[in-house]
């Protein structure tokens, strides 16, 4: 039967070539993987708001918790007059808890792919908050991009990073990525980023493991994902969620694991797995406050700072652009 492949595949944005090179290249790899980033379409982003509401998933609950508690502190480690970065469209409680006690800060500027969040929260924010000019940037913090320049010279530029997203990063992709932070923010330049600490395997495989499935439908949305936009026929039902926490590694390690020997299509390519054949989807690293300080002392900062909840699950570290 004919199928107008090749016009679906001219028709796609850049964004979704863009997506369709990494699915491709990603399941012709071996270990197969998928990157995580691409977990985040309408549907996926739902659903990470339902994995925030479980109670088996600590995370939100607890850096909210320490945000609560500390945003006084927080705000004056950072100082007056900042322009505050976020990595994330800060439609957040957290993001309204550091603007509420930052002393005089002059521009706040989120960074998010997605448009439409970002200038909805933009929008919001400054109608709550019209002291400070809200600059919403439209961005893959992951890759280079430019600060705007606010209208108000600040006396620093300070990076927020919360929700322990930097945990997606391997070791030398983080610090990486804190090199970037650091050469964004230049000198007296500060982070403010949220980390998922090492504690008990079991607490930590029950946040990835919950007993309603979100998170399985999570994870699997990724290849519904794939359906619904690169023109794929992958049959969803006949893969499964695997996640399980590697201690010497410190973090958890998320798969789909194909439950019979299947082939489907994506575009123009076709694809066979076996039976029990796994695509890895995302890495969620743990860390102690040693060792992630270490880790950044290595891009260039050091710690000045930091807060935990009484059971140290999740900790907000305050780093320094070393001089
Ligand atoms: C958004 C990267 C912090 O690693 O815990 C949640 C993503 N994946 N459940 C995490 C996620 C499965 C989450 N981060």
């Amino acid at each position: 039967m004919d199928r107008p492949i090749s016009t679906t595949l001219h028709d796609f944005t850049p964004a979704t070539k863009a997506f369709y090179d990494d699915v491709v290249a990603g399941l012709n790899r071996r270990p197969r993987s998928l990157p995580c980033k691409y977990f985040y379409d309408e549907r996926g982003s739902q659903l990470f708001d339902q994995i925030c509401d479980l109670d088996e998933y600590y995370l939100t609950r607890v850096e909210l918790e320490i945000m609560r508690q500390n945003a006084d502190q927080m705000a004056k480690q950072i100082g007056p007059g900042v322009m505050l970065v976020e990595y994330g469209s800060g439609s957040s409680v957290k993001t309204r808890l550091l603007l509420e006690h930052l002393q005089s800060p002059v521009a706040y500027v989120a960074v998010d792919i997605s448009r439409d969040h970002l200038h909805q929260n933009a929008n919001d924010l400054a109608r709550q908050y019209p002291a400070v000019e809200i600059l919403p940037v439209s961005a893959d913090f992951t890759e280079d991009f430019d600060l705007p320049v606010p209208t108000d010279v600040p006396t620093h530029n300070a990076v927020y990073f919360p929700g322990s997203t930097i945990g997606n990063f391997e070791p030398d992709a983080a610090q990486a990525m804190l090199a970037k932070i650091v050469s964004l923010c230049g000198c007296r330049g500060g982070l403010l980023i949220g980390i998922d600490l090492q504690k008990e395997s079991s607490v930590i495989e029950a946040a990835y493991n919950d007993s309603a499935g979100v998170t399985a439908e999570f994870n699997l949305n990724l290849l519904g994902r794939i359906n619904r936009e690169l023109d794929a026929d992958i049959d969803v039902d006949q893969f499964e969620h695997r996640a399980f926490y590697d201690e010497s590694l410190g973090r958890m390690e998320i798969y789909l694991v194909s439950r019979t020997e299947q082939t489907f299509v994506i575009g123009q390519e076709s694809f066979g797995v076996a039976a029990g054949e796994t695509i890895h989807t995302e890495y969620s690293h743990k860390y102690t406050i040693a060792g992630f300080s270490e880790l950044a002392s290595r891009a260039g900062l050091t710690l000045r700072r930091h807060w935990t909840d009484g059971q140290d699950r999740f900790a907000v570290l305050h780093f320094a652009v070393l001089e």
